[in-house]
């Protein structure tokens, strides 16, 4: 049965949610699922802004099916062909043989590497620029190369100032009924998720993201359409100051990260008694175990405070595995602009401070406090040592 909602006139929601996907990309752990959007234009001509993941094909196919009744579908406009919104583009054509695949090159170019048959229908490749009328709405594309993907674009609908923003703006939520942000309070229930899309899929590319918030700054948004996540119409200023913020790696919030890992229990109590010295003189905390908290999360909290302190064992004359993983995900987003302290416990040779410090090296983090070394665990007299890394910490934090 069709599931869709009015976005605004002659123009729906018909994706999907998924609620049954564990890991996204087979990676991210989304326990409040993930929404697949796709939107239907009914002008002259219809048009269906990208698909969704295979896995909710049916539901796309059964909505399309109720708004479209006996008409064709006219135009599909792929905006980003990752499979999550890419995978049902055979079984479009399938259904509606007349329908004409409008796209970027690059786009193309890797619907056939992943072995989609686009070439039997008229493919209409587009560039930054160009312009399209299906009656009484005009739209315009522009490149949005690496948001997420190097075939990405997003398309501005000139009359309703709807902005058809591909990953941009997206969220790891299903939408179970909601779909406008201002339907829900995004700040407290929902920013953090929004987050953590994100800076995991997206903050790489700080650089791809600010060009493209440059070009949309010219243009009049009324409307920011995501391919997940809810549709923004209202104070949209919120959203786009945020994605300003994490673009430019600037933090939300001054605030400390604690990011331990812990073998027997010594790192472990080491950062709790910091968590209590910082939290004494005014500093916000989040601490997190890297054995138990997947990176996607640390990840964002790293994007969202201003220092960060990394705790680990020494393992294996090297730096503690959950630990070690969590620095090299740190440096493949290229998180620039933090001040780091660390904690280092080694039973016989500690050295994982230092080996921590050289993954770190590609970020160029200052360092705001001096390094802790443990040896087993905090012995007595040695709490002195967290004293004073809570007191540079917070002075850091406060200047
Ligand atoms: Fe939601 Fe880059 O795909």
């Amino acid at each position: 049965m069709h599931c869709v909602r009015t976005v605004t006139d002659n123009l729906y929601w018909v994706g999907a949610n998924d609620h049954r996907l564990t890991l996204f990309e087979n990676i991210h752990p989304i326990p409040q699922g993930v929404s697949y959007n796709a939107y239907l234009l009914l002008d002259e001509k219809s048009v269906l802004f990208d698909t969704v993941d295979w896995s909710a094909c049916r539901q796309l196919l059964e909505n399309l099916s109720y708004l479209l009744g006996e008409k064709p579908l006219d135009y599909l406009v792929i905006n980003h062909m990752e499979p999550d919104h890419g995978a049902c583009i055979e079984e479009i054509l399938l259904r509606y043989p007349q329908v004409q695949i409008i796209s970027t090159e690059k786009a193309f170019l890797l619907m056939r590497q992943f072995g989609f048959d686009v070439d039997s229908h008229p493919c209409i490749t587009v560039a930054e620029g160009d312009t399209f009328t299906f009656g009484a709405h005009t739209v315009t594309f522009v490149g949005a190369p690496m948001v997420h993907w190097p075939e990405a674009m997003v398309t501005f609908d000139t009359t309703n100032g709807v902005l058809f923003s591909a990953d941009a703006f997206g969220s790891f939520i299903a939408l179970d009924g909601k779909l406008f942000a201002d339907e829900v309070n995004f700040d407290r229930d929902y920013l953090n998720e929004a987050r953590r899309y994100y800076t995991n899929i997206v903050g790489k590319y700080g650089t791809q993201v600010q060009a493209v918030l440059k070009k949309a700054a010219g243009l009049d948004i009324q409307m920011l359409l995501p391919l997940h996540g809810f549709v923004w119409r209202q104070d949209l200023g919120y959203i786009l100051g945020k994605y300003d913020l994490w673009s430019r790696y600037e933090p939300e919030q001054r605030g400390v990260v604690i990011a331990y890992a812990s073998v027997y229990g010594g790192t472990e109590n080491a950062a709790n008694i910091l968590a209590c010295r910082l939290r004494e003189q005014g500093v916000q905390v989040e601490m997190f175990d890297t054995s138990v908290t997947p990176a996607s999360y640390i990840l964002a909290a790293a994007f969202r405070f201003s220092h960060v302190v990394l705790a680990a064992p020494t393992y294996n004359g090297g730096v503690f595995v959950t630990m070690e993983n969590l620095l090299h995900d740190l440096t493949a987003h290229g998180l620039k602009g933090r001040r780091a302290a660390y904690i280092e416990n080694g039973s016989w040779a500690p050295t994982s401070a230092r080996g921590m410090q050289k993954l770190l090296e590609p970020l160029n983090w200052e360092t705001a406090a001096d390094t802790v070394t443990l040896r087993s665990a905090l012995r007595q007299g040695q709490q002195e040592d967290l004293e004073r890394m809570a007191a540079q910490l917070a002075e850091s934090v406060k200047a």
